[in-house]
């Protein structure tokens, strides 16, 4: 009996779509490979919860392998001082290697970055990492990162490999201090260029652009690229590919149902293939029918609905407040000042709790000062809500 394939909230094992962002990044690495210089600005991608940054760059992570790089793959996190964690991973990447830069400097070199900006692990010299660093100029911590990131990207290539790729995923989680110096860093890199074979590309939510150019006016110099949700050609693969590979099949009645039902959302897409397979539980040679997506369904709205409570669950009083008015004003995008005045309040008042929602990945700005929901069925959960 063939195991389901699907991912909900994992890496999909085939990715469907992304060939234009799939060529951009390699586009950069052929850079990097071909000429042994710096790939580009910092190339960022940014999209709600559930689009598929961490699956794209996990993606570009396993070309990029093949094709000869060493990768150093670093999850931000607020809990963890993000330069001390690119260290550690950068370190781990060339351990792995065997290309660890000779001579004792290097050791050195990691340490005293993990030091000066904070040690990983502990939440409270996290925390006091990043108020000394809101004082101390970053000079320093830019100066170490700039020479690890070299000599490590160096010794790559000095050992035969393509280069150094660097994957920054959650970016937006980094301060405005972190940000900054990582910025700085690869801007003097990019001075002498020839010189360091390095790519790197973030992930983050949509408000990382903002976040970036804020932290460093030539913030605005990376690349930005959004994600949106799978066309219905790629969302019929993202579903044909993995069963395919099990040898099991969808009728074209099936496909349509999840493609219409999930509207190309990602995230969507593997929760109700993997539903829709579970209710057939398919012998190889088989279809996966209407039937058995109508028979999938209530298991993924009962997973749908957990997910919608744990976000209003994680809103505070205003936060909620906000979502309440939102939801009363439509499914669509919506403007700050239906969302004020369903809230009674004057438009500058919702400022705060928009920053945060947008920052939590609940709502996204589309423009023009709309919002709308990120996870779909939001809205129509909040108005289902007694107390909201
Ligand atoms: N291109 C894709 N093809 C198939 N499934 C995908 C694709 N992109 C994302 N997914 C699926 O969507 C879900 C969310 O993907 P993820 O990469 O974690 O999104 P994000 O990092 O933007 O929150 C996962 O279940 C993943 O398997
Ligand atoms: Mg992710």
């Amino acid at each position: 009996m063939p195991s389901n394939p699907y991912t909900p909230g994992q890496v999909p094992r085939i990715l469907a779509g992304r060939a234009v962002e799939m060529r951009r990044i390699e586009g950069l690495l052929a850079r990097v490979a071909t000429y042994g210089e710096l790939g580009g600005p910092l190339m960022v991608f940014h999209a709600p919860r559930g689009i598929g940054k961490t699956s794209l760059l996990r993606a570009a992570q396993r070309g990029a392998v093949e094709a000869g790089f060493v990768t150093a793959w670093v999850a931000c996190s607020r809990q963890q001082p993000v330069l001390s964690a690119i260290a550690h991973s950068v370190g781990r990447a060339l351990e792995r290697a065997d290309a660890v830069p000779a001579g004792t400097r290097w050791r050195g070199q990691l340490e005293r970055l993990t030091v000066e900006v904070g040690l990983p692990g502990a939440k409270v010299q996290a925390e006091v990492s990043r108020k000394e660093a809101a004082t101390a100029p970053p000079h320093a911590a830019i100066g170490m990162l700039e020479s690890l990131l070299h000599d490590a990207a160096a010794s790559v290539r000095g050992h035969g490999g393509a280069g150094l790729f660097l994957l920054l995923d959650e970016l937006h989680t980094a301060s405005a201090d972190e940000m900054s110096v990582l910025l700085n860093t690869l801007q003097n890199l990019d001075g002498e260029r020839t010189e360091n074979p390095l790519a790197t590309v973030a992930a983050g939510l949509p408000v990382t652009p903002e976040a970036l150019t804020r932290a460093a006016t030539f913030g605005e110099r990376s690349t930005f690229v959004s994600l949106d949700v799978l066309s219905d050609d790629d969302a019929r693969a993202a579903l044909v590919a993995p069963a395919e590979a099990e040898g099991v099949t969808w009728t074209d009645g099936a496909l349509a149902a999840v493609v219409t039902e999930s509207r190309g959302y990602p995230y969507l897409l593997q929760l109700l293939g993997s539903t829709t397979w579970d209710a057939a539980d398919p012998d190889t040679g088989t279809r996966l029918t209407l039937a058995h997506v109508k028979r999938g369904l209530p298991v993924a709205r009962d997973q749908l609905a957990a997910m919608h409570r744990a976000r209003w669950g994680a809103a505070s009083r205003l936060e909620q407040r906000f979502l309440a008015a939102m939801a009363a004003a439509g499914d669509g995008n919506v403007t700050r000042a239906a969302i004020a005045a369903g809230m009674g309040v004057d438009s500058r008042a919702i400022s705060v709790p928009r920053e945060r929602l947008i920052e939590k990945g609940v709502i996204e700005p589309v423009g023009h000062g709309l919002v709308r929901f990120t996870l779909p069925g939001f809205g129509q959960f909040v108005r289902g809500l007694e107390d909201a």
